[in-house]
């Protein structure tokens, strides 16, 4: 755990409270889920990303959707919103799990997002949540952080059932990585390995995944993260004063760091759609 939190997007969860305090929203005023949507969503194009992933999944009322590494509960949270699904919200990091948790109780939602601290390693998880109990899977941004992709992808297959459909936004490798961007893959975004393309296929398709389709995002994702960082700093007074300068400064390494990443070249953003063989 040590590792993930010394990423500064991970330091100080509960600045979403500040977040909703600037738009006058008190600690423990209840919740509509599009108040968060600014707020909760650790990946890239915010909620309508997730209208991709519930296309793509074809999420639907009475389904059981898993999200692994779920985060702050954004994406889990909207998906159960618009589609009517049942959405567990996978996450392992402690503090996420337990601001997630509060969010989506003052949302209402506990009756169709159910949040689960743990690993998706963990073999004892799989038994809590479940063998062959989801009809879909999505990720975000969440697989770079874990290396072991053959222990992985057998962990997603145990928990679809029939011919479970997967969303998954990622990183992978266009090309070698340089000194430098290597220690700011392992220092700053707890990404110790990642794949290239033709090695992401073969290890979801080792674990029985059929029909994969990647877009590559890596265009997209370039502007995205070098306009984030823009728009940070460009804040840094307001943001500052909101958060405090730690969390101000950890972020925009973070965020300095991702840009600088894509800027280079080697790191590429998939999204990407498979289905469990049967
Ligand atoms: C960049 S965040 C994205 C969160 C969420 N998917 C979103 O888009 O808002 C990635 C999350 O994956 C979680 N994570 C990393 N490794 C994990 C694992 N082995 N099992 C469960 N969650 C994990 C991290 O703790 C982190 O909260």
């Amino acid at each position: 755990m040590t590792g993930i939190k010394t990423m500064g997007l991970y330091g100080n969860v509960e600045r979403i409270m500040a977040d909703l305090a600037a738009v006058g929203i008190a600690d423990d005023a209840p919740l509509q889920v599009d108040d968060l949507v600014p707020f909760d969503q650790y990946h890239y194009h915010g909620a309508e990303a997730v209208d991709v992933a519930a296309a793509a999944l074809g999420a639907t009322t009475g389904q059981q959707v898993l999200d692994v590494g779920s985060g702050l509960g954004g994406p889990a949270r909207y998906l159960a919103d618009r589609t009517g699904a049942t959405v567990t919200a996978l996450e392992l990091q402690p503090d996420l799990d337990a601001v997630a948790r509060s969010l989506t109780q003052r949302c209402g939602l506990e009756p169709r997002v159910e949040h689960v601290n743990g690993n998706i390693l963990d073999a004892e998880l799989g038994d809590r949540l479940g063998a062959g109990r989801f009809d879909a899977m999505m990720s975000m941004l969440c697989i770079l952080h874990i290396p072991d992709r053959p222990l992985l992808f057998e962990r997603c297959a145990a928990a679809l059932r029939g011919e479970g459909r997967v969303f998954v936004e990622d990183f992978y490798a266009r090309g070698p990585f340089t000194a430098h961007e290597q220690d700011l893959l392992g220092h700053e975004v707890s990404c110790p390995y990642l794949p290239s393309l033709d090695a992401y296929r073969h290890d979801l398709e080792a674990a029985g995944f059929v029909h994969i389709v990647v877009e590559d995002m890596t265009e997209d994702w370039t502007w995205f993260v070098a306009n984030r960082l823009e728009a940070f700093r460009d804040r840094r007074v307001e943001l500052t004063r909101r958060y405090n300068q730690q969390t101000f400064d950890s972020l925009d390494r973070f965020y300095d760091a991702v840009s600088t990443l894509f800027a280079g070249g080697n790191l590429g953003g998939l999204r990407l759609t498979a289905t469990r063989v049967t």
